[in-house]
């Protein structure tokens, strides 16, 4: 199955029209400019959550999934607006999925991800290596539809951390088929293979036109 209904809002929320203006359920200004950038070529105008003064819920979802859509759905509800939200962390199988949903938090309050990235070190010892970084996009319609998509991109951790370009856990992670980490990589080329612009190629099959 390409992209999963939430079996809470059976209907779908199948095209966003060209024209549209889409909230973006983030805080972060950062993110709230990418997707911006990712949607300007279809035609939809968005606003930040921030922007329309929106509150920012706790994310204490189970899922990636449950994660994004509690966002999207809280601004969908509060705006009146489709609204769009993502989530994302590395998973580490060895770890039982660990940080996954917690990733940011495994850097603490300082972010500081040398930490982050040096736990995962500590409890990974001498066990398996592969990991995957996983993204899902979740769109909420003001009328109770809401639709994931999920990107992952695999390969495996390399200890100590490498390169500069990136941020995150992207100095310990080589994805399949390459040598160089995520943070030595040109950020072009991630950008091409990453978790975030799978799940948005999903989004961008599912429910947009190009104009
Ligand atoms: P959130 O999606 O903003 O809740 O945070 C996801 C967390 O997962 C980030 O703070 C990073 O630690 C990690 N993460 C997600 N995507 C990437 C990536 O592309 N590279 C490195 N770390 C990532």
């Amino acid at each position: 199955m390409r992209e999963r209904l939430d079996e809470r809002h059976p209907m779908p929320l199948r095209r966003i029209d060209p024209g549209a203006r889409l909230v973006v359920a983030s805080h972060n200004p950062g993110k709230v400019v990418e997707i911006e950038a990712l949607l300007a070529p279809y035609g939809i105008a968005t606003v930040g959550a921030a922007a329309l003064g929106l509150p920012e819920p706790e994310e204490n979802g189970a899922t990636f999934e449950d994660n994004a859509a509690l966002k999207a759905r809280a601004a969908a509800d509060a705006s009146g607006l489709p609204s769009v939200a993502d989530d994302s962390g590395l998973v580490v199988p060895a770890l039982g999925g660990a940080p996954g949903i917690y990733s940011a938090r495994w850097a603490g309050e300082f972010k500081d991800f040398r930490v982050a990235m040096e736990r995962v070190r500590r409890e990974l010892g001498e066990k398996d290596r592969s990991a995957h970084f996983v993204a899902v996009l979740a769109l909420a319609g003001p009328d109770g539809g809401m639709i994931t998509f999920r990107g992952e991109v695999h390969g495996r951790l390399v200890f100590p951390p490498r390169g500069e370009r990136g941020f995150g856990y992207d100095p310990i992670f080589v994805p399949d088929g390459g040598d160089l980490t995520f943070g030595e990589m040109d950020p072009a080329e991630k950008h091409r293979i990453s978790h975030r612009a799978r799940a948005f190629a999903k989004l961008v099959e599912a429910c947009l036109a190009l104009r």
